[in-house]
């Protein structure tokens, strides 16, 4: 696992943005290239770079297909905290060259989640798979929405999610957590970590222990972030503020491999 430690949430997010633009350009084959998204306030400065490059020219995404790591179940996509809305507001409608039928989203309206979440599988399959899948986690290490003590091995799914999640979420909804959705769709862990490569964006003081526990705890459904110890091509990016719950050794151990790696 690489851990890149930067010195604050908009050096991260230009660093991913770049990390994700260089494997955009370098790749060759004769398929689209295939990204993992998520929402969330941690690829906020991620999608901004990523757009400011868009136009500059240094990136296009005329060749790339676009998966999301999960949607609200019940939200309509005008909904102003669907998933779906806060894509294309703060992503795909300011991209110049981002192709509408290239976008995928889960469906949160669906009348049939279980069919909705194989076809979204068969989907992700029929690309061939995600070459990259970027995402958050939560406070309590969730990834995408696979809450604490959910299967490391498991796909796309109807998940529902615990009060925790829905009081921290329901700043986005007054204040209100009976306002946040109880449940979600959701692509599972087995479902991201079958991606060739996964950059997880953590940032800030209440995701020091979740980084911890990403980094250096047991492999645990527990912390369903920590099934990223057994992938190969996992990154971590994250800050300074979010580092404070590390060993110093685990943090010098970063800064120093980081460092040689960009000599
Ligand atoms: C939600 C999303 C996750 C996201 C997490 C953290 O629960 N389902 O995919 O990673 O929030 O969000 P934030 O980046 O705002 O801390």
């Amino acid at each position: 696992m690489r851990v890149v430690i930067q010195d604050n949430y908009d050096k991260m997010s230009k660093w991913a943005a770049e990390y994700i633009a260089k494997k955009i350009n370098e790749h060759k084959e004769d398929r689209p290239f295939v990204l993992g998204l998520p929402t969330g306030s941690s690829p906020i400065g991620v999608y901004r770079n990523l757009i400011e490059m868009n136009k500059e020219g240094k990136v296009s995404f005329a060749n790339v297909v676009t998966f999301n790591m999960d949607e609200y179940l019940g939200l309509p996509h005008e909904h102003d905290q669907s998933y779906w809305y806060f894509m294309h507001d703060n992503f795909f409608d300011h991209l110049v060259d981002m192709k509408p039928e290239n976008i995928n989203i889960l469906n949160g309206m669906t009348d049939d989640p279980e069919a909705e979440c194989a076809r979204y599988e068969a989907k992700i399959a029929s690309y061939g798979g995600i070459d990259l899948f970027m995402g958050g986690i939560g406070v309590d290490g969730h990834l995408a929405f696979n809450e604490p003590y959910t299967s490391l091995s498991s796909r796309t799914g109807v998940r529902n999610l615990t009060t925790d999640t829905r009081i921290v979420n329901s700043r986005f909804f007054g204040n209100d957590p009976e306002k946040v959705p109880a449940q979600a769709l959701s692509v599972g862990i087995g479902t991201v970590t079958d991606s060739k490569e996964v950059l997880v964006l953590i940032s800030g003081h209440n995701k020091a222990r979740a980084l911890a526990a990403t980094v250096e705890g047991g492999v645990s459904q527990k912390w369903t972030c920590s099934a990223l110890q057994m992938h190969n091509g996992a990154i971590i990016a994250c800050d300074e503020e979010a580092c404070g719950e590390l060993m110093v050794d685990t943090y010098k151990y970063f800064l120093d491999i980081e460092r040689k790696e960009r000599l």
